[in-house]
């Protein structure tokens, strides 16, 4: 996940404000760091691979003086982690540093090569510092040129300009999940990707939203929307202790991890998905050959991970044709598995160090099967012993209940699903076009849906005092409707069934009671009319329902007492979709009756034990 922070101000500070700030911004993982300064009037770029001490000692031989700067950690997307690659990105005389994804980045970067730019990296940040030259070209100022520039971009992003020839300012953009914001000072001011950075600096704080460009000089930052008109932004005074500082400001972590998603997904796909019609998956070193023979997928995990198995065993069935079990951790090895050398084993572990999906693991690989491990925890012991690992970008999750650890499995999963069936011979190019367009698209859309957080609050609030609660789903929703009543029971200890829809009727119709909430997951449309009438069937016996429904769904408030719309997108998105209010309902629920929410009771981060 890429950092990035600016100074600008009077004494000859840049470098070590922004070195400062990078180290704070480390704990998002990164591969790569850079930073350019305006040193008597002239642009002074230097970028490493690897750590921070590798900049840091490229720094200390030779010193960058400056009192305006941009900073940057990179976290790979377009391109390997190299020198290359690492940002700034210069055009002309212009610096550009930036977080995110451009997603016409391809037809752009023909568009610029036609107009005869010469590109020095695989970026897609290098695309916007070439737009802005062109347009300073013309005879635009930064302002103006950053403005004309973006106009371009479809995607989501922050990006952080300077500019050799308009050296009293830095630029700043903002569109989709990418936070960015500055910290006002006396004579100075700071830019960073979040608030924690600047904190040892100043407490005043501007935060920048979705489409809006900010102009920051030393006596001041001025907002305006994308089309220029002003914007009265007013400052933030924080007042946070230093784990308050720790959790970006949200009030739990659990919180900041559900909001992180967006970031979480855009990170795990980035890396993978740099050009228009091929996956980058290398990585995981899949031999051709032994896809083509493969017999079966084995998919292990517990609780959380489980249900991300449960969504990714129908994703591989349903893309790559191959058969595939899901098992629990904890009961593989009970029942004899039948594995061979012709089996693919995908254990699924946030932590990387779950006692029993390391034993199943071990167990499947002793019977010849070989392991792709689905891991977010770097040397932890199930990438060590894997024979290869997909890793999931999420960033750190410090709140023991799984949210953005489980929707990038998923698209891990979802991946997997799409090498495999490229490996095969069995999709067709404009068939792996759409889907990598389609996951693409998605963090956006998760993006959206987190607008949903005060809407499901308030359909928290009137069921609070429920003892039960039941959910139910069908196809990618009946996983989702698991892992809801998971994530409820976790951390509201209200007791919470998942089941699938149909299996309604054998039993759980029992509990159907005056005022019982029953969650339905129907925004899958090849399934919605069936999972509709189990709703009209709970509301038949005094249930209430709460439906998760695509927005335009014009039918599911006459079957429902409340309705939760996420946008449309593929099913197996929309799974993804469906359970982010979902954790939204547990959480708020949670705060509403006082539970710890990022350390419930009795749970642990990693079960070490069986
Ligand atoms: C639930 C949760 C757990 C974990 C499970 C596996 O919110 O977090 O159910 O998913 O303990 O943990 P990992 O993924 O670390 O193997």
């Amino acid at each position: 996940m890429c950092g990035i922070v600016g100074y600008i101000g009077h004494s000859e500070r840049a470098q070590d404000v922004i070195l400062d700030g990078l180290r704070r911004l480390e704990y998002r993982g990164y591969d790569s760091a850079g930073l350019a300064v305006l040193q008597d009037g002239k642009l002074r770029v230097v970028r490493t691979v690897g750590k921070l001490v590798n900049l840091e000692s490229a720094l200390r031989d030779v010193p960058l003086g400056g009192t305006i700067g941009i900073g940057h950690t990179r976290w790979a997307t377009h391109g390997k982690p190299s020198e290359q690659n690492a940002h700034p990105h210069v055009a002309g005389t212009v610096a550009v540093i930036g977080n995110g994804i451009i997603e016409n980045f391809h037809t752009l970067r023909e568009e610029l090569s036609g107009r005869g730019c010469e590109f020095k990296s695989d970026t897609d940040t290098e695309i916007i510092s070439h737009l802005i030259d062109e347009q300073r070209k013309q005879g635009k100022g930064l302002l103006a040129a950053v403005r004309a520039a973006i106009q371009h971009l479809d995607g989501s992003y922050a990006i952080a300009v300077i500019d050799e020839e308009d050296p009293e300012e830095i630029v700043i953009a903002k569109n989709g999940g990418n936070p960015i914001i500055v910290g006002l000072g006396e004579g100075e001011q700071f830019v960073a990707s979040d608030i924690p950075t600047i904190l040892p600096y100043t407490r005043t704080v501007l935060i920048l939203h979705d489409e809006e460009i900010g102009r920051i000089r030393r006596e001041g930052v001025e907002i305006t929307t994308f089309e220029g008109a002003p914007i009265a932004r007013e400052t933030r005074h924080i007042q946070w202790d230093p784990v308050q500082a720790e959790k970006g400001g949200y009030d739990r972590f659990m919180q900041k991890e559900i909001f992180e998603q967006p970031r979480a997904i855009s990170d795990t796909i980035g890396p993978r998905l740099q050009n228009e019609d091929r996956i980058d998956l290398d990585e995981i070193e899949l031999d051709p050959g032994f896809v083509r023979n493969l017999q079966g997928i084995q998919l292990v995990a517990c609780g959380t991970a489980w249900h991300a198995g449960l969504l990714g065993r129908l994703l591989i069935e349903r893309i790559a044709r191959i058969r595939c079990d899901v098992d629990l951790a904890s009961e593989f090895r009970y029942r004899d598995p039948l594995l061979t050398a012709e089996h693919m084993l995908i254990p699924i572990s946030q932590s990387g160090e779950t006692a029993d999906t390391i034993g199943a693991m071990r167990h499947g690989m002793a019977l010849g099967a070989r392991s792709l491990a689905i891991c977010n925890v770097h040397e932890s012991t199930i990438t060590r012993e894997a024979n290869s690992v997909f890793y999931t970008h999420a960033g750190p999750e410090i709140g023991v209940a799984s949210s953005k650890c489980f929707t990038a499995q998923v698209v891990a999963l979802h991946l997997i699903a799409l090498e495999l069936a490229s490996l095969r011979g069995i999709l067709t190019p404009d068939r792996l076009r759409d889907e990598i367009e389609a996951l693409r698209r998605l963090p956006r859309l998760v993006e959206e849906t987190l607008g949903l957080w005060s809407h499901v609050e308030a359909i928290a609030r009137k069921y609070v005092n429920a003892r039960d609660f039941l959910f139910l789903g069908r196809g990618y929703g009946f996983p989702v409707a698991l892992e809801g009543a998971l994530k409820l029971k976790e951390l509201s200890y209200v007791h919470a069934e998942g089941y699938a829809s149909g299996e309604m009727k054998h039993g759980p119709i029992a509990l159907i009671d005056d005022g019982l909430p029953v969650v339905i997951v129907a925004n899958q449309p090849s399934v919605y009319q069936k999972v509709i009438s189990n709703a009209q069937e709970v509301r038949a016996r005094g249930g209430a329902v709460i439906a998760v429904v695509e927005q335009g769904n014009r039918d599911a408030s006459n079957h429902a007492d409340d309705v939760i719309a996420v946008p449309a997108a593929p099913e197996a998105h929309g799974a993804v979709l469906a359970t982010i209010p979902l954790q939204m309902l547990a959480y708020h629920i949670a705060t509403m009756k006082g539970t710890d929410v990022d350390q419930p009771r009795n749970l642990a981060k990693s079960v070490t034990v069986e």
